[in-house]
Parts: structure tokens; sequence; C-alpha cells
């Protein structure tokens, strides 16, 4: 089986995930969720990053003992991700045994490699970020040089620390942005990470002096790790014992371009300094901003993705997070978006085009109440309608329904065109082409009519199984976005044929895609019903979990 490993960000506990996390989880999830269906063995590791000094201030603000807060929030976190539906295969916290053990390995490598040595530093250091930061890294406010994220004044540091020989990785970082041309993605993040390298890595501090929450150095316990080096060893500790940190695993990574150069330039001297093996891929994505200013728990400007799932629907969520921001760029959040793009393509788009298919299929009963779904290859253009086909909706036509038909259907297409490359808003989008062309082949079609009339009854037949055809399929291709969508289209077709299509866990049975695409000629009884509906018809059913 092929293996695949995928990470969100472990993010810190000092408050509730906003839609910013959501966002980083939801791209994750889409992920691990397409691979399953290719038939990949998936681990998709996410929580949280324990040992920093901004979630100590956060429990000692609220009077808290740090590891009963701790414990507290990571389960607050936990009921977050399940709700929203992340398929998340393993958890991390840093404070694990497991971990401490791993992150001292890496270290005692690095230190006998003479990779870490001792200095005195001094310098500002943001909290908020858990960094450094130099002058040009601040921005003016009120006459004080802030970080640009937190808005707060960075505290001046002066300790005697470990640093870690970053400077020494120059020609070796340069190698592997030379071999893996797609290291990074977008491509504009990978020029601004090869250019920070060029000439300008200094070292970094591993320990701190003053803390003492954290994992002591292996070599001096009178210090512990620095959060960073720390986290930035999760995905190791999560895998290496099981296999998915080696060469037959496809690597990726999702992450935020706040920490992009933590992942992209530290975290490969680090792994390289402890002798372990690189990620293939590791895709960045811009931020979620309120007014144009970036949604963070220091700042207060957030919203709650628990609400927005119990208000609208966890596919209207993801929906909007994936399809009405390009990962690379930054976009404004906005509930009104939210609403509107759930009510023109998931309630009317999407959930109409299945209603009206299904709705007119099972009215015919058609073949004695039982429809049959045929296969691919029994579809022939010249079947259909030729009004349809006369129309210009021919194979050759470049947007036509059979041409996006084919492409849709393509897994390896799929993978090169839009997953590799974290085209995720254009997948998004180009497979809503195809939900508008069925949607425009219906009105144009008119089965209800034809099939009225003896002398067009059988074009309308075969165009309703063609419809019908559509609608599973496309229901299949969206799955590991709209969730909860394909679970309901899983109810309307009644039978086993798409039940054993489980887009959360890993099958053994290989390729569920192409067996639930080309599956044989089968029977089923449809049972229509409203896929999305409006928000005023989800208040009237409140979700009953509990929150
Ligand atoms: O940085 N828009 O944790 P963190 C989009 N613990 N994404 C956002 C976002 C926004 N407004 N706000 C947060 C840390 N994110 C470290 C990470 S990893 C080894 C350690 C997402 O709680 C985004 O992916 O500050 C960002 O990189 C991550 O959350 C940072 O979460
Ligand atoms: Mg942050």
């Amino acid at each position: 089986m092929k293996k695949f490993l995928v990470t969100t960000p472990i993010y810190y506990p000092n408050g509730y995930p906003h839609i910013g996390h959501a966002y980083s989880s939801f791209i994750a999830d889409f992920y691990a969720r397409y691979k399953r269906l290719l038939g990949y063995a998936v681990k998709f590791s996410t929580w949280n990053d324990e040992n920093s000094q901004n979630v100590l201030k956060k429990a000692a603000e609220e009077s808290k003992e740090i590891m009963p807060y701790l414990d507290a929030m990571a389960q607050k976190w936990k009921e977050v991700r399940d709700h929203l539906q992340i398929s998340y295969t393993d958890f991390i916290r840093t404070t694990q045994n497991n971990h401490k053990k791993l992150v001292q390995e890496m270290l005692q490598k690095s230190f006998d490699k003479w990779d870490i040595y001792q200095w005195t530093y001094e310098g500002h250091y943001c909290v908020g970020c858990e960094a450094f930061k130099t002058e040009k890294d601040l921005i003016e406010k009120d006459g004080q040089m802030v970080c640009p994220d937190h808005l707060t004044k960075p505290d001046l540091i002066m300790e005697k620390n470990r640093f870690f020989k970053l400077s020494g990785y120059e020609t070796s970082l340069k190698e592997l942005y030379a071999r893996n041309p797609d290291f990074v993605v977008p491509e504009h993040r990978f020029n601004e990470v090869k250019s920070f390298v060029n000439g300008s890595l200094i070292d970094f501090s591993v320990s701190r002096e003053t803390n003492k929450f954290g994992i002591p150095l292996p070599f001096d316990p009178s210090q512990v790790t620095y959060v960073w080096y720390d986290a930035l060893f999760n995905y190791v500790t999560i895998s290496r014992n099981e296999g998915f940190w080696n060469n037959e695993t496809e690597i990726v990574h999702v992450l935020g371009k706040d920490i992009s150069r933590f992942h992209a330039i530290f975290r490969p001297a680090m792994l390289m300094s402890a002798d372990e093996k690189c990620p293939d891929r590791e895709y960045i994505t811009g931020y979620f901003t309120v007014d144009g200013h970036k949604m963070s728990k220091s700042l207060g400007n957030v919203v709650d993705p628990v609400q927005m799932v119990n208000d609208y629907d966890r596919d209207a969520v993801i929906f909007n997070l994936l399809y009405d921001v390009p990962i690379w760029a930054d976009g404004d959040f906005s509930v009104e978006r939210l609403a509107n793009l759930y009510d023109s393509m998931l309630i009317w788009g999407r959930g109409n085009l299945v209603n009206r298919v299904t709705s007119l299929c099972e009215k015919y009963k058609i073949n004695d109440g039982v429809f049959i779904l045929k296969k691919r290859e029994m579809f022939k253009w010249e079947d259909l309608d030729p009004e349809v086909s006369r129309a210009g909706d021919s194979r050759a036509s470049e947007n036509g329904l059979f041409k996006l038909f084919e492409e849709d259907f393509n897994a390896d297409y799929i993978e090169e065109k839009y997953l590799n490359k974290a085209h995720i808003r254009d997948y998004l989008e180009d497979r809503y082409k195809l939900v508008q062309k069925a949607n425009e082949f219906i009105t144009k079609a008119e089965p209800r009519k034809k099939y009225k009339r003896d002398a067009t009854k059988a074009w309308a037949i075969s165009d309703l199984q063609f419809l019908l055809y559509i609608v599973k399929n496309l229901a299949l291709i969206s799955a590991p976005f709209l969730v909860n969508g394909f679970k309901k289209i899983q109810n309307i077709f009644g039978n086993e044929e798409l039940s054993f299509v489980d887009s959360s866990v890993s099958s053994a049975d290989n390729d569920n895609f192409k067996k639930a695409f080309d599956m044989r000629e089968f029977k089923v009884e449809l049972k229509p019903i409203i896929i999305y509906q409006k928000k005023e018809e989800n208040d009237k059913n409140p979700d009953q979990s509990g929150w």
C-alpha cells in the first residue's frame, strides 16, 4: 500500500481554535481524504504545541496549574476538531514522553556533530511568535516598534544559550531546494525562502536558560529546549516508529506563511544534522483576516468555526474557506460571504442538481421501479439528446459536459494538475463547472417533457441515466471536502454500491475511487432527500451534539 503523511501545524493552546486553525486543518483533511480514496495508507497528524511561554503566560493569567490547563485545552481542541470532522489519525502533545525522548535524541546527535554550541545572546523576543525579531521584522505603532502580527513590543532578552549552527547549512539547503523544485508550494513562497537562505543565515538558539517548563537538554539539563526546536520535530515523533518517516512515504505539511521560515529553513537543516529524512512538500497558506488584519488569538478578533458549522454546515464552511481565497493569498473572512456561497453554490447549485436528477429518476420508476446505473463505457454521445449536442455541448468543446466529465474522473490528472501544486481553489472551481453544465443540460434537454412523448421517451431515459451517473461521480470527486453532502448522497442511493467509500479511513481495499467510478451496472432504489438546506431550516433543527 502506498503511504502518505499529512500534517497541520501543532497549534498553541493559548486560546480556542478559530477560523485560521480550521483553515489549515481543513486543507490537510482534504488531502488526507483524497489520498485515502486513492488507496493510500494515510497518517494525518495534528494537535497542540505545549512547551511554550505564551501558553505558560495564559495559564498563569487564568491562575491555573500548567498541566491541568494543558489537559483541559487538549480536550477542548480535540472536541472542536471532531466537531469539524477533521479525520486525523494521530495527535501529538509536545509534553508527551515519546516526543521528549525523540527531541533529546535529535539534540544529542547534533551536539555530537558540533552543530550545537554555547553562546550569549541579546535580542528582542516576541512571545506571541516565540521568536527573536530584528529591527526590520518590526513595524511602528504609537511611537513603538511592535510585532506586525501581535502588535506587542518584544521583550529584550540576554541569555547564555545553546545555538544551532544554521549558518553551516547554506549549501546543503540550496542543494535540497534544487533537488526538490516543489519543496515549498506556492512558488513565490519558495522564492522568499530561497532568497532568505542566500547569505543571511544566522545561527539560532535552541535552548532557554530562564524557562523551566520544557524538554531539558540531554547534555545540559539546566536548560530547556527552545519551543521551536522541540515543536518542529513533532512530525517525526508521530511517524518514525510507525514507518511513515521514510522514502517510501509521500510526506507533506500544511502551514501558514507566518511559520514558513521555521519549516522550510530551520527544520531541514535540523533534520539533516540529525541524519533524518526531509519532507517532500510544504504547502504554505496565506492569512484569513478580519477587516484586513490577521485573525489571531492574541488580538481577539476571532471567528469561531464551531458556530459557523452549527449555523450553516460543515460543507459550507470548508467550501467557503477553500473556494473563496486561493492558498497563496490573504483574504477577509465574512459571514455574509459564507452565507452567499452556501446559498448559491451548495443549496442552489449542487443541491438542486442532485434533487432534480434523483427526483425525476425516482418519479418515472424506470424499469419497473428500479433504475439501472450504467457503466461509463455504456454512455454514447449519440444516445443523448440531439438538441443538447447541437447546442454546442459536444465532446470537442472546451467546457463541454463530456470533456469535464472525462477530466473530473481521472485521478492522476487531478493529482498532477491540482493537488501537488495546491491549486485547491481551482480544483473546487473546476469541479463546480460540471455542476453548472449538468444543470444546464437538464434545462436544455427537458427530460420531463420528453418522457411524456413516446417519440422522445428513450432520450429522456438515457439522459437521466447519464445525469445520475454524473451526480454519483460528482459526489465522489467532492467527497474529500463535501463530507456531509457525500454521506447524504450515499443515503439517496440507498444500497451498498457507494457505502464502501469512506474518506475518513484508509482501506486495504485499494482504489475505492476507481471502483466506485467504474462500478458494474447495478440497480438503485433512489430515496431523494434535500442535501443542503437553508440556515433558517438548520436553525429549526439545531444540532443535538451539545454545542
Ligand atoms: O505558530 N489565517 O502555532 P499557532 C490562516 N505552535 N491561518 C492561520 C491564521 C489565520 N488568521 N491563524 C493561524 C504556531 N493560522 C506554532 C506552530 S508547528 C511545528 C508549530 C494557522 O497557534 C496557520 O496555519 O500560532 C498558522 O501557521 C498556524 O495556524 C499557527 O498556529
Ligand atoms: Mg501564531
